[in-house]
């Protein structure tokens, strides 16, 4: 079984990226692996802090793990934006293959710091325990929210003047020792109600992958076009993040299965048409992502 570390460099050697989809619960964890298996592609799975409180931290990583044992299957499992030391502990002591420490509203030298002492623990742990546990960083501000909205947040740095540099990337890097960063590059968490997300800042992904020459990781995937995904993995992304059209296709499938089925009460035939919706969202990104079929648009 390839560790993510190696699949990760897979992905950048075929020039196609992987899927990173957030959940709450069991539901949506079965839709995406399901979605994954059926083009036999990695993926990975993450969860918030709030996410994780949810589905219980050390349940979620057991979930996975017994996904990736029984099948056989490149599946890993992410603590997304996790905002402090002792939530990162948490996720990596109970087995998560990667923490992304989440310093991107702290000015540069703090965010150094903070991401520095997680870098320590986890080197430390992965000595002590034969792991291979993984540190993502990230760098500059693009919002917290994975909802829909109908103006940017409040701080978010989609202009030129507040995008990462490379040399603040560089830096940032060399400093911390992260594996792998996120920068902001013109994309936003959520999405637009009415219209796609702006375009992403494809020669400064460009640029900054030429300066840290680690796996880059694209958060705020939600709305947007397939073709500005293709230009962004063959600028240097890696990876890929979308949960607000996770959550958003969780809710119409229930109410479709609500709809369709008034007095239905037990869970399992209320949950396929759940599974169906977020499959499909889910298999969508997959194929646009490893380049399967060409973009719609
Ligand atoms: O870490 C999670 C992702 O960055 C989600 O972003 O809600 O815009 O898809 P999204
Ligand atoms: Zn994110």
């Amino acid at each position: 079984m390839m560790s993510l570390r190696e699949t990760l460099a897979q992905a950048a050697q075929k020039k196609v990226a992987i899927g990173h989809f957030n959940v709450s619960d069991g539901t949506a964890l079965q839709a995406i692996f399901d979605a994954a298996r059926s083009r036999q592609v990695p993926v990975m799975i993450g969860t918030s802090e709030g996410e994780r409180e949810h589905i219980g931290v050390r349940q979620i990583a057991a979930l996975v793990r017994s996904l990736r044992e029984q099948y056989d299957y490149p599946i890993f499992l992410n603590a997304d934006h996790t905002h402090s030391f002792e939530k990162a502990k948490e996720a990596v002591e109970a087995g998560y293959d990667e923490v992304l420490f989440d310093g991107g509203k702290l000015p540069l030298d703090e965010n150094i710091a903070e991401t520095k002492k997680v870098v320590a623990f986890v080197k430390e742990y992965n000595a002590a325990h034969g792991t291979d546990v993984l540190v993502e960083g990230e760098l500059g501000y693009i919002g917290s929210s994975s909802v829909v909205f109908d103006e940017l947040p409040q701080g978010a740095a989609v202009q030129e003047k507040d995008l990462t540099t490379a040399h603040d990337a560089a830096r940032f890097v060399q400093e911390t020792g992260v594996d792998m960063l996120a920068p902001a590059v013109g994309n936003i968490h959520g999405m637009f109600r009415n219209a796609p997300n702006p375009d992403l800042a494809i020669d400064r992904i460009k640029d900054i992958a030429a300066a840290v020459r680690i796996p880059l990781v694209l958060h705020g995937g939600s709305g947007i076009i397939p073709a500005q995904f293709q230009l962004a993995i063959k600028a240097g992304m890696n990876v890929v993040h979308i949960n607000t059209e996770i959550r958003q296709a969780w809710r119409k499938g229930f109410d479709t299965a609500l709809l369709m089925h008034p007095d239905e009460i037990v869970p399992y035939k209320i949950l396929p048409e759940v599974i169906e919706s977020i499959e499909h969202v889910v298999g969508e990104k997959l194929d646009i992502f490893n380049f399967i079929s060409p973009p719609a648009a």
